[in-house]
This record gives structure tokens, C-alpha cells and sequence, in this order.
């Protein structure tokens, strides 16, 4: 794995292998691979978001059941321990408990059965990159009247976050390739900086003309006819097209909806829940205090404040235009439903 071509995780080796993945939190400012080898050390890579983004941690979570399978056998409680923390590490992306599930159902049949399940899940997200990039380009063409289109996004949903090439970052990279981009404005993403550490080092990668913004000034520049698309990704889709991701996003539905613009949800069909009717049932992962009160380790609030940090948000459908999946375009403003 290098820098030249962006694949956020696979796992590299025969049954002694380990999971390499580019470590996010080093990034923009060195591009580190990890080497995973253990499940303990897989959850904490999860929680910490070296790995992160719904389809990624969802590979990562399969690739981690390899990893206990091989250090536990394939039944038993510490097996069943391994595997329970791996589908819990984080809450909010389905992908996560939904992929470790499809690993471990196969435990039965032995480690290379296991580790063949999780290498197909990671070749069906990369699949569903590409599918998701040509179907999301084709609505955003047939839905804004422009040659050239001002994109604007949230978070970071690109290859690091769906193995290779990513969910709405995808349709953006997807239109920069046929021309058709004017502009992606990236909105930065407090507390961790997703948007800025690492969605403006992908588009820099793809040569994408960018720019930058903190969060709150999206639903502004959205008013002001800066942007003729919002495109996000999706940690849940609820049956009802109710879409849980990054916390920002739902304010940019709400700007969007003001200012008339299509509001897009980009994400494969292993984030579609089908069995949680609507946004109420998806529970919220809240990241505690100190991304709050602090960034880069310095303390930015007085000592003791107290904070509230939910790390996603839910959309409600009736400002979501359409989700776009791996194969199909849902129109929500068509009363049409993902389940
Ligand atoms: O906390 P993160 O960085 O894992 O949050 C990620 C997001 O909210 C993404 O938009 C979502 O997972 C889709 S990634 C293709």
C-alpha cells in the first residue's frame, strides 16, 4: 500500500497477514500505514477514526473478524468476546455491526472462509464506488441546468472513507472527470476536521478545484446561490429515507431547502437499514467532551466546561431529495421510499 493509489484498507499477506490501513489521524500531515494484527488493536483503530466512514469501518470490522477467528477458533466466548466488540465499537454506521455479522457467519466454515467473505465485502464496496460516482454524476447533471457545478459537501466521504474512490466525494470526483465541476466547497467538519484534513488533501489528489469552509458558513453561501448541490454521505438510511451522518449535515439540508437547491444522500446499499423504520431508532454515537474543548491538544474553552458532542446528525426525508446507492436513485421528493 502507498500513496499512489488510494485504497484506505485491505488486508495484505495469507492467514498470517495483517489488515494494513492508512492512518487518518496522521493525515494531512504524513501519509502513515498501520498494520493491524489483533483484534483489540482493530477497535481501537475504529474508535479512534484511523479507520472511519460507514463503508470502511464496515471492511475494517469483517477483516477484524479474521483476526479473531485466528486467535480465538471459530466459536467459544472469547471468540464471541472479539466479535462483540468489533460490531460495538462505534454505533451510528449500520455497515460496522452489519459487516462484522456477514464475517462471523461464516466462521463456521474456517479462517479462509471468513477472510474470503471479508475480501468480497471490500470488493463490493469498491464496486459500489463506482456505481454510486456514474449514478449520483447523472442525477446532479439531470437535476441542476448547468454546464458547470458548485458542489458542496460535508465530512469526508471519499476513498478513505469507502475503501477506494468513496460515496459523495465520488459523484464530485465523478463530474471533475467528465469536465463537468466547477467547484467543490468542502465544509471542515469540527471537531475532527474531516472535511478539512482530509477531504481537501483527496480533492488536491484528484486536481479538483476546491475551497474550504468552516461549517457554519454553508448554509450562507447556499443563500447566496454560492452552491447548486449539496452532497453528503450516510452513516444509516432509515426505511423511511430519515439519514444519519456527520453533525452539520442536517443544517445543510435545512440551507439547501431554503435556498431551493437539491439535497443529495450518496451511499451504497450496505448502509440502507431496513430494519429501523426511521430516524428516532438510529442511535447517535456522542464522542464526550474533549473533542469539544480542545483541538490539536491545545484547550480552546475554559477549564471544566462541559460539553455536548454528537458526532452525527439525523436528516429528516422530507429534505432529502434523493439517495443515490449502488443501484438505484431513490427520489425522496418523489415520495418514493429506500425501504
Ligand atoms: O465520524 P466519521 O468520520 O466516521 O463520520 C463519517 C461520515 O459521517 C460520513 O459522511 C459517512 O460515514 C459516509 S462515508 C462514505
Amino acid at each position: 500500500m502507498d500513496g499512489g493509489s488510494l485504497r484506505t484498507l485491505d488486508w495484505a499477506g495469507g492467514p498470517d497477514g495483517v489488515v494494513e490501513m492508512v492512518d487518518q489521524t496522521a493525515l494531512p500531515g504524513a501519509y502513515t500505514v498501520l498494520r493491524i494484527d489483533n483484534v483489540p488493536d482493530m477497535v481501537a483503530a475504529i474508535q479512534r477514526l484511523s479507520v472511519r466512514g460507514a463503508p470502511a469501518i464496515g471492511v475494517a470490522g469483517a477483516f477484524g473478524v479474521a483476526l479473531a477467528v485466528r486467535a480465538h477458533g471459530t466459536s467459544g466466548p472469547a471468540f464471541e468476546a472479539a466479535v462483540a466488540s468489533l460490531r460495538q465499537a462505534r454505533p451510528t454506521a449500520v455497515n460496522l455491526a452489519r459487516m462484522v455479522d456477514r464475517a462471523a457467519s461464516k466462521a463456521s466454515e474456517g479462517f479462509d472462509a471468513v477472510l474470503a467473505e471479508a475480501a468480497t465485502i471490500r470488493d463490493e464496496e469498491l464496486a459500489a464506488s463506482h456505481a454510486m460516482g456514474s449514478l449520483g454524476a447523472d442525477l446532479v447533471l439531470d437535476l441542476v441546468g448547468r454546464a458547470d457545478i458548485r458542489a458542496m459537501t460535508i465530512c469526508n466521504t471519499g476513498g478513505l472513507a469507502a475503501v477506494e474512490r468513496g460515496t459523495a466525494l465520488a459523484v464530485i470526483q465523478t463530474l471533475h472527470e467528465r469536465g463537468r465541476l466547477a467547484e467543490a466547497l468542502a465544509l471542515e467538519t469540527r471537531p475532527l476536521l474531516q472535511g478539512a484534513r482530509l477531504t481537501a488533501w483527496e480533492l488536491d489528489r484528484m486536481g479538483a478545484p476546491h475551497r474550504l469552509l468552516v461549517d457554519s458558513a454553508g448554509p450562507f453561501m447556499l443563500a447566496r446561490g454560492q452552491a447548486d448541490v449539496v452532497l453528503t454521505g450516510a452513516d444509516r438510511v432509515a426505511a423511511n429515507g430519515d439519514t444519519a451522518n456527520k453533525i452539520g449535515t442536517f443544517s445543510l439540508a435545512l440551507g439547501a431547502r431554503h435556498a431551493g437547491v437539491p439535497f443529495i444522500v450518496v451511499a451504497p446499499e450496505s448502509t440502507v437499514d431496513a430494519d429501523t423504520p426511521d430516524g428516532a431508532g438510529i442511535a447517535i454515537e456522542d464522542r464526550g467532551t474533549d473533542e469539544v474543548v480542545s483541538l490539536a491538544g491545545a484547550s480552546t474553552a475554559p477549564d471544566g466546561t462541559a460539553a455536548a458532542n454528537p458526532a452525527f446528525d439525523v436528516t429528516p426525508a422530507e429534505f432529502i431529495t434523493a439517495v443515490v446507492t449502488d443501484q438505484r436513485v431513490v427520489r425522496l421528493d418523489q415520495n418514493q421510499t429506500p425501504a
